[in-house]
Formats: C-alpha cells, structure tokens, sequence
C-alpha cells in the first residue's frame, strides 16, 4: 500500500480509537514519525500513566506495554506484534525470583522496568536507566539488594560502592558492545563524545564519557556545543537524534546493535493492529495490583514504606 494511504488510514482510525500512539526510541523511523510520544521507558511510563484517551498503542514490547496497562488499567492498550518481547525480561520469572528472596529473607527486590508483570509483583522497587542508580543510593545502606535482571545495569548502580546482588541477565544487543569497539571509534573520531547505555558491559560503560538512558542521550545531544557524538546503544534511536540535530555527527559505536524486537513493527502492522484492536494487552487484576505498587514508588519517588 503506498506510504501516504497507509499514513492517512492510521491517521484515521487513531480519531475512531480515541488513541494515543507511544514509541519506544529504538523503534523504526516510520513508526516514530508517526508517533504521538516517542521516549524511553520512564519517559513512556509517565505518559502512559497521565493519558487521557482511551486506546494507547505501544510501539515497543510487550513490557512497556504491560507497564501502560499496570498504569492505566481502564484503557485500552494495544501492543501491535504481540511477540515482540525482550530478551533480558525473559532471562528471569516470578518463581525463580521467589526463590532467590528467600535465600535472602529481609533483602529488597529492586527490578529494572524491562521485567514482566508477574515478576514486578515480587519486588519492592522498580527503576529504569534513567534513575537506577539514583533510586538505589536512596535506599537504605544496611538493606541487603536483589537487583535483577540486568548485571550490568546492576553494576553501573554499583559503582559507588553500593553492595548490591546482581540477578545474571543481560540484554544481547548491548552485551556484544566492547572496549575494542570503543578504541577503533575512538581512534576514527578523536575528540567525538562518547555516549554508552548501561545495559553495556561494565569495563565499556567505564569508558564512556556519560552512561544514560536513550531519553538522556538525545537530551544530551540536544543540549551539547560538541559536534560529534559516538553512540553505544541500539541504533534506532539514530533516527530522532539526526532530525533533532541536522548539522551534528552521529556516530554508532556498532552498527551491529539492533534489537529484533523493536523492528517488528512497521506502519503494516500498526495499521492491522488498529483496524483488528489487537493484541489486547490483558493481566489479571492480583497480578496488575502488586506490580503497580513498585511502579508507583519509582514514578512518585516514595520510600515513606522503608
Ligand atoms: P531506555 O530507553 O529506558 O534507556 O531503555 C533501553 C532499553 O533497552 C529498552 O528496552
Ligand atoms: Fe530488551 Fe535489549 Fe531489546 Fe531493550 S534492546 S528491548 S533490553 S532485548
């Protein structure tokens, strides 16, 4: 179908959903221009959570999606590719986490938001890239920590000094990132800003000139006199990042890193999905209740329950 029609009928049928359409910054380009929102998970939860329409379509995986839905449980919430998933939120489930508190009885569970709801339930804390380690450090020190289940961010929370058990997950997109990368970009563009995302492995995120989230690293970018910039996350979010700053150079670090889940979705798809009002993103209300309850001390930074 031509890109015009395609853009005209999504354009349409978001007036008959009374929908609001989000996107992960790792999306395809088409898919964020099209966007309402385009941010990175804190960015998208705290849109999700404020929306007033009455259908969010979440371009990104199924976590995000769970996460709106947690949020916003009266609304509608489409995930477009019901499989797009994340391979790091697979890499544990509630039972293993269960059994992982209680060899450690009186220790808070603190998950990064790339966790299924099952598993949200189990903890005390939810963080995201943006305020991980931030959150930690207002934890109390003589609290053991589970943190789970990205190591790396783990460690990046770490860094200070702060003990805390890492779960060993790991997302593949970034764990493939390595100083080697980081010394051939280096030599290539010296003087070049180096960005990496913390879900790169320790010794590359050591490296780096700033570690943030994607909605840091585009603010930062946004805000900066350089004018060349080495990019250590997934490449989608290049996209937004050229059309914000024309006359900057965007380097990747790896052309290589790109998250198959986040390139499911094309207009295609989100056209489907919104003439079929699929996939209807659906968890049951115990589940839903108890994993709002981390979310919520995250977004609204309360600790008044320690
Ligand atoms: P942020 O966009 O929150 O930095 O997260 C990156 C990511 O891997 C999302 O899956
Ligand atoms: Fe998950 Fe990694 Fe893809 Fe993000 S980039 S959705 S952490 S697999």
């Amino acid at each position: 179908m031509d890109r015009a029609v395609l853009i005209d009928e999504i354009r349409q049928l978001k007036q008959e959903l009374d929908a609001v359409i989000l996107a992960h910054n790792y999306e395809l380009g088409e898919i964020q221009d099209i966007a309402d929102f385009c941010g990175d998970s804190l960015e998208l939860s705290i849109k999700a959570a404020a929306i007033e329409a009455r259908t969010i379509v979440f371009c990104g995986v199924r976590f995000m999606a769970e996460t709106a839905k947690i949020l916003s449980p009266d609304k509608l919430v489409l995930l477009p590719v019901p499989d797009a998933g994340c391979d790091m939120a697979d890499m544990i489930d509630a039972a293993s986490l269960r059994a992982w508190k209680a060899e450690h009885p009186g220790a808070l569970a603190v998950c990064y938001v790339n966790s299924t709801a099952e598993v949200k339930a189990e903890c005390d804390l939810c963080v995201t890239s943006a305020n991980a380690p931030e959150l930690v450090e207002m934890l109390p020190a003589d609290r053991e920590i589970l943190f789970l289940p990205d190591g790396n961010l783990g460690s990046f929370c770490a860094r200070n000094g702060r003990l805390l058990r890492r779960w060993d997950g790991c997302c593949p997109v970034h764990q493939r990132m390595t100083t080697a990368m980081v010394e051939r970009r280096r030599r290539e563009f010296p003087g070049a800003k180096l960005l990496i995302h913390p879900e790169a492995p320790p010794e590359v995120t050591a490296l780096a000139d700033e570690a943030l989230s994607t909605g840091g690293m585009l603010r930062y970018v946004r805000e900066s006199q350089d004018a060349t910039f080495i990019i250590g996350t997934e490449i989608g979010i290049l996209h937004r990042m050229q059309q914000e700053n024309p006359d900057k150079r965007l380097i990747p670090l790896t052309e290589q890193a790109i998250c198959p889940h986040m390139k499911r979705i094309r207009l295609e798809e989100l056209l489907y999905a919104m003439q079929n009002r699929r996939t209807v993103i659906e968890i049951p209300e115990a589940i839903r209740e108890r994993a709002e309850i981390p979310i919520r001390r995250m977004l609204e930074r309360d600790f008044s329950w320690l």
